[in-house]
């Protein structure tokens, strides 16, 4: 009886906890479904065309979803145009010229919206299509939580201060990260999203000429096409081996001191997370399990709920 007892109260206490971490989030899978039906469907289809023609477009959806959540939440800010009178978050440092696929975004919510009118909002089809993404280029699905609304405001201080800098350390990385509210575990299993997708030659510059934990002939094969002067445009894959599957090569490439990101490397260079790294790196069901728990808690990073913000008819303008 006793035992029986302390099991219920074991489950209750689990219950009760996972409500806690629950409460400011709201969020949850079934939001759509009477409203909604087909709107996984619909996501995924387009996502499908879309990766089809273009295989990066499944990374930089993914990139654009944790751009949104870490600047006040995931609440479509990123999203929004620049306008005469409003700024948005899209000319920010970590976002000028860089952050890419609003016309997908913009496809999928024409679609929806022709399927049911006023009903989805743009943070939520963006985290529908990041898992698609990842999905499409082999990676782990995990079961999206819903019912995020959007903003009508956007920061682009906040993007330049929230968003983590390629040239960080291990400790500033983990730092961002815990602003959020996000483990350094959840920190360098999201990294692992640099399996896939490209980055501009300005973005590991210092890394292939001035960094010693760097494999050599890594650092002169990226040095070919990114010269110390120029071509800061030029782009290298995140993951010298498979930049369009979704796999845990990235871990494989930080043990062999192959990150193309100063950051990067940082996870694999004598710190907390090498042993991680390591793990990572020849268990892939691990890093997938991982990186799907912690897509679902970077996407319920302080979103709009309930009456708060709007359901936006166009994700690029606020109504
Ligand atoms: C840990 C801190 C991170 C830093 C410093 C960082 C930095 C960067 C940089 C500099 C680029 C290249 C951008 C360019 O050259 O235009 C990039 C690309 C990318 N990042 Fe990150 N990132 C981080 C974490 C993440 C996370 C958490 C995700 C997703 C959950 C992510 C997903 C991606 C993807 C998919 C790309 C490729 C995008 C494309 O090809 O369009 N990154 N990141
Ligand atoms: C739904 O569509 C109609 C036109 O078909 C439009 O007038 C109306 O504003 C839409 N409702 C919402 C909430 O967007
Ligand atoms: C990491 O970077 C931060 C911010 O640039 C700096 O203040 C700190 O001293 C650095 N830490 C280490 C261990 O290098
Ligand atoms: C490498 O470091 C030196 C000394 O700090 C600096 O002057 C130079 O600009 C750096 N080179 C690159 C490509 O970042």
């Amino acid at each position: 009886m006793a035992k029986i007892l302390t099991l219920v109260f074991i489950i209750l206490s689990l219950l009760a906890s996972s409500n806690i971490s629950n409460v400011n989030a709201q969020l949850r899978a079934t939001f759509y479904l009477q409203s909604c039906p087909n709107l996984q469907t619909i996501v995924f289809n387009a996502m499908r065309e879309a990766v089809q023609r273009e295989p990066r477009l499944g990374a930089s959806i993914l990139r654009l979803f944790f751009h949104d959540c870490f600047v006040n939440g995931c609440d479509g800010s990123i999203l929004l145009d620049d306008t005469p009178t409003f700024t948005g978050e899209k000319n920010a440092l970590p976002n000028q010229n860089s952050v890419r696929g609003f016309e997908v975004i913009d496809t999928i919510k024409t679609r929806v919206e022709a399927a049911c009118n006023g009903t989805v909002s743009c943070a939520d089809i963006l985290a529908l299509a990041a898992r698609a993404g990842t999905v499409l280029l082999g990676g782990p699905t995990w079961v999206v939580p819903l019912g995020r609304r959007d903003a009508r405001t956007a920061s682009l201080n906040t993007a330049n201060t929230d968003l983590p800098s390629p040239f960080a350390n291990l400790s500033s990385l983990i730092t961002s990260f815990s602003n959020k509210g996000l483990s350094p575990r959840d920190m360098t299993a999201l990294s692992g999203s640099h399996t896939i997708g490209l980055a501009q030659c300005f973005t590991f510059r210092p890394r292939i000429y001035n960094d010693t934990n760097i494999n050599p002939n890594f650092a002169t094969l990226r040095q070919s096409t990114c010269p110390v002067n120029g071509g800061n445009s030029n782009l290298a894959p995140l993951d010298i081996q498979s930049p369009q599957r979704f796999g845990n090569d990235y871990y494989q490439n930080l043990v062999t001191q192959r990150g193309l990101l100063h950051s990067d490397q940082e996870l694999f260079n004598g710190g907390s997370q090498d042993a991680l790294v390591r793990l990572y790196s020849v268990n892939q069901l691990l890093f997938f399990i991982d990186f799907a728990g912690a897509m679902v808690r970077m996407g319920n990073i302080s979103p709009l709920t309930g009456t708060n913000g709007e359901i936006r008819k166009n994700c690029r303008v606020i109504n």
